[in-house]
């Protein structure tokens, strides 16, 4: 049985004044919730704040939304792999969309990142998603298998159990039109067998697979009831206390 994992990625919102009331809330929220993995990864100057108010939570797990390779060195305006260990970071989500389109990021430049990642016990949260166009012109299964073979080069069966991969089909982030249920678990049953591909059967059936594309309360449970489904990466709806936790609450195993 694959644990959920609902995961928030806040984007560039919310400062650190915003972090500790939002924390506050959303713990009472999910007092009584178990059997989910919940990670929040705020951006990096909440980090510190959140790191010290969580304490060290088995419940809430700290993420980041971006790293580079490298250790330390002449690289401004970065952030390694050694700072967010030391604030007790266990998840880092690399190759958004966001950080493709907007930043050019390749896959060659991804491999590298999530190579530095698991060389410092930080476990990947690997996107990948095709374009509009791309789903139109039929290639979202081609484009996915370019990515996952670019950005998970050399990883080996036993690495890749720490890598949860984040499906998110461009054309449903921050768009209100989320994919159909059948769509995502197409989609995500093509990202095992991809998985399956580069390792082994065994291995990708234990790898979690999180849908990301307007996830909200009310399209989380059927989304998540899904067989290949195991956990949504979440932006807009997980800035407010409530629906994020309503979110984790449709995760929790009947
Ligand atoms: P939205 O939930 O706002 O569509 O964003 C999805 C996303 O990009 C999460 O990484």
């Amino acid at each position: 049985m694959r644990k959920k994992i609902i995961a928030a990625n806040w984007k560039m919102n919310m400062t650190v004044s915003e972090t500790a009331g939002f924390l506050e809330d959303f713990r009472l929220d999910i007092e009584d919730v178990n059997g989910v993995e919940i990670v929040i990864a705020p951006p990096f100057t909440a980090l510190a704040k959140l790191s010290e108010l969580l304490g060290g939570s088995q419940k809430i797990r700290l993420g980041a939304q971006n790293m580079y390779f490298e250790m330390s060195g002449a690289f401004t305006g970065e952030i390694s792999p050694a700072m967010l260990r030391e604030l007790f970071v266990r998840y880092v989500i690399l190759g958004h969309s966001e950080r493709r389109q907007i930043f050019g990021e390749t896959d060659a430049l991804i491999n590298k990142k999530v190579h530095a990642a698991l060389a410092s016990e930080l476990k990947p949260i690997l996107c990948v998603g095709e374009t509009l166009a791309e789903r139109d012109a039929g290639k979202e299964k081609q484009v996915l298998e370019t990515q996952l073979k670019g950005s998970l080069a050399g990883v080996t069966a036993e690495q890749m159990l720490d890598v949860v991969v984040a499906y998110e089909p461009v054309w449903a982030i921050g768009t209100g039109r989320n994919a159909s249920p059948e769509q995502a678990q197409d989609a995500h049953a093509h990202v095992r067998a991809v998985l399956a591909a580069l390792t082994n059967a065994e291995t990708a059936d234990k790898v979690r697979i999180q849908y990301g594309g307007s996830v909200k309360p009310a399209n989380a449970a059927v989304i998540l009831s899904q067989p290949d489904i195991d956990g949504a990466l979440v932006g807009g709806a997980a800035l407010e206390p409530r629906s994020f936790s309503e979110i984790v609450k449709a995760a929790v195993p009947q």
